[in-house]
């Protein structure tokens, strides 16, 4: 049975996968056996995880890339292509964090646009950039990295709670559009789980973990097992879906959403 979890063979395309939950997934990804591909703008980051790949074994291109530019992202596509030959996995996990909390009178035009574009546009851009290769190749699996944020509405997060709203919508709209072509699209949704782009959220970790039902959160490399899920056959009939990974913090609608009441759980449970 774990035969269908190896990703032997296979060649994956990680945008932001330099760092934090990026970097998790394509250390995952390449001990199941794939190819790797690492976008983003910086080439420190991801010329690092590209040589920790080949260090594997495996197969590594650290491609300079602003996902924000469909100029870059169409041409980062034609290099793995013609590095490659294919591409079978994209994963969309790329974005805009820590962006300040802004009342929505205090935001600009330019705020709005270039946060929808990180968080957004990017995924669609680069899902277009695949989608040919995939449909004529008769194979592939999108794989869009949201948020808990997602699924819930964040205290002056327009750009970033829309961005990953919108992304579980984009997922469906490929699951249905690909795939007839054997193409499929799924989500994840991760809850809280630090890395340097939450660095934001401050010292209070271990009293927000409190919160969750598990009492804590979950670790990078935690991400990487459902990303080779979602990327191998183990789940060929799964389309449109979305997985969260967040101690069950969304299980009760109670999340580290910038606006929750400040209850502990001890407290909750003697009423
Ligand atoms: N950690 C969490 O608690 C959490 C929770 C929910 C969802 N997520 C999602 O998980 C994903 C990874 O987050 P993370 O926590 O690992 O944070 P992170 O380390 O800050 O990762 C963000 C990555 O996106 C890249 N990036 C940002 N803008 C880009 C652009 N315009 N073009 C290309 N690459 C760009 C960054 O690289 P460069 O700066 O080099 O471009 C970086 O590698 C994101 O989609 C985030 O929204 C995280």
């Amino acid at each position: 049975m774990l035969d269908r979890y190896s990703m032997d063979g296979k060649v994956t395309i990680v945008t932001g996968g330099g760092t934090g939950l990026g970097r998790a997934m394509v250390r995952a990804l390449a001990r199941a056996g794939s190819d790797i591909v690492v976008a983003s703008r910086r080439p420190g980051p991801i010329e690092e995880t590209a040589e920790e790949v080949r260090e594997m074994g495996r197969r590594a291109l650290a491609i300079p890339t602003d996902v924000t530019r469909s100029g870059q992202v169409n041409g980062m596509v034609r290099h793995c292509l013609q590095e490659f030959g294919k591409v079978d996995v994209l994963i969309n996990n790329a974005a805009q964090l820590g962006a300040p909390r802004t009342p929505i009178w205090d935001m600009t035009d330019d705020e709005w646009h270039y946060g929808i574009d990180a968080n957004l546009t990017s995924a669609f851009y680069c899902s277009r950039a695949v989608a040919r290769a995939m449909v004529s190749q008769g194979s592939g699996k999108i794989i869009n990295v949201s948020s808990g944020y997602g699924l819930r509405g964040g205290r002056n997060m327009y750009t970033y709670t829309a961005g990953k709203g919108g992304m579980i919508q984009l997922t469906r709209t490929l699951a249905l559009s690909l795939g007839p072509y054997g193409v499929t699209a799924n989500t994840i949704c991760p809850g809280f789980i630090p890395t340097r782009g939450t660095e934001s959220f401050g010292g209070s970790l271990p009293r927000m973990a409190d919160r969750v039902p598990i009492g804590e959160f979950p670790t990078p490399a935690d991400i990487g097992p459902i990303a080779v899920f979602l990327a191998s056959a183990a789940s060929n009939y799964m389309n449109g879906e979305h997985i969260t990974i967040d101690s069950g913090g969304l299980a009760g609608g109670f999340a580290p959403t910038g606006y929750a009441p400040s209850i502990p759980l001890e407290e909750l449970s003697r009423r």
